[in-house]
């Protein structure tokens, strides 16, 4: 595996015995940076175990990936963030909670779905307030659109799961109408975040605007 010191990017390896997640003080970073941009990425590798692997898409800030993966020790938690500035602060977070099951990516998330990970690999994947892009001009950003959808019904497994969550009510009531018309996903009852899992945007709006939640499975 190949990772990436916080500070000055120079690569290091670490090694430990299969299934035993080495402690995050040993490598030094939770940051993966990818062989190559063009293969699909090794997952596993990047966590030296097998486990069931749950994706943040523009994890942010971190709060709820972070809550997430202490209270989910046996998980696998992949953040996906393009700002570096997130990036590092989450690392630094986990690092200094011991948490020894977060890798992070520093990339854009259309990319890594679409292109980097492997078919009928990840349990569920969480997009939690995605950038709504409001003006009509700027909507063809949103990263919800039907080919990232069609990348997440490939990425999933069988019975895996999206969780999406957006205070946006136009691109809400869009990827309601994506979803919905999917023949390989159904409508299952939405994620209700506990409170400590609320992600930073959720807590800091919290009360000024109403919430919409969907949540999808994967069903053939
Ligand atoms: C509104 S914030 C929400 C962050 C977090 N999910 C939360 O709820 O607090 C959207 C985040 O997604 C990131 N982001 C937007 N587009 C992205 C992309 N294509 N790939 C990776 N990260 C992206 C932004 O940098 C930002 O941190």
């Amino acid at each position: 595996m190949r990772t990436a010191t916080p500070e000055t990017g120079t690569e290091v390896t670490a090694v430990t015995p299969a299934g035993v997640l080495p402690k995050p003080r040993e490598t030094g970073t939770l940051r993966v940076i990818p062989e190559n941009w063009i293969h699909p990425l090794d997952i596993a590798g990047y966590f030296h175990r097998q486990a069931r692997l749950e994706v943040d898409v523009g994890c942010g800030k971190g709060r709820f990936l972070l809550a997430r993966a202490a209270s989910h020790p046996q998980i696998n938690f992949l953040g996906i963030e393009r700002k570096l500035v997130r990036v590092r602060k989450v690392e630094r977070k986990a690092l200094r909670r011991g948490l020894r099951n977060i890798r992070l990516l520093r990339a854009d998330a259309a990319y890594v779905v679409k292109y980097l990970i492997p078919p009928d690999t990840v349990s569920t994947f969480y997009i939690f307030f995605p950038d709504p892009w409001p003006k009509k001009r700027h909507q063809h950003h949103r990263i919800m659109d039907v080919d990232f959808i069609k990348a997440l019904h490939r990425t999933l497994q069988g019975g895996g799961k999206v969780h999406f969550a957006t205070d946006h009510q136009p691109y809400f009531q869009e990827v309601q109408r994506r979803l919905q018309s999917h023949a390989g996903f159904e409508i299952i009852a939405p994620f209700i975040p506990a409170d400590e899992e609320r992600t930073d945007f959720e807590v800091l709006f919290a009360g000024r605007t109403p919430i919409s939640r969907l949540s999808v499975r994967k069903v053939q």
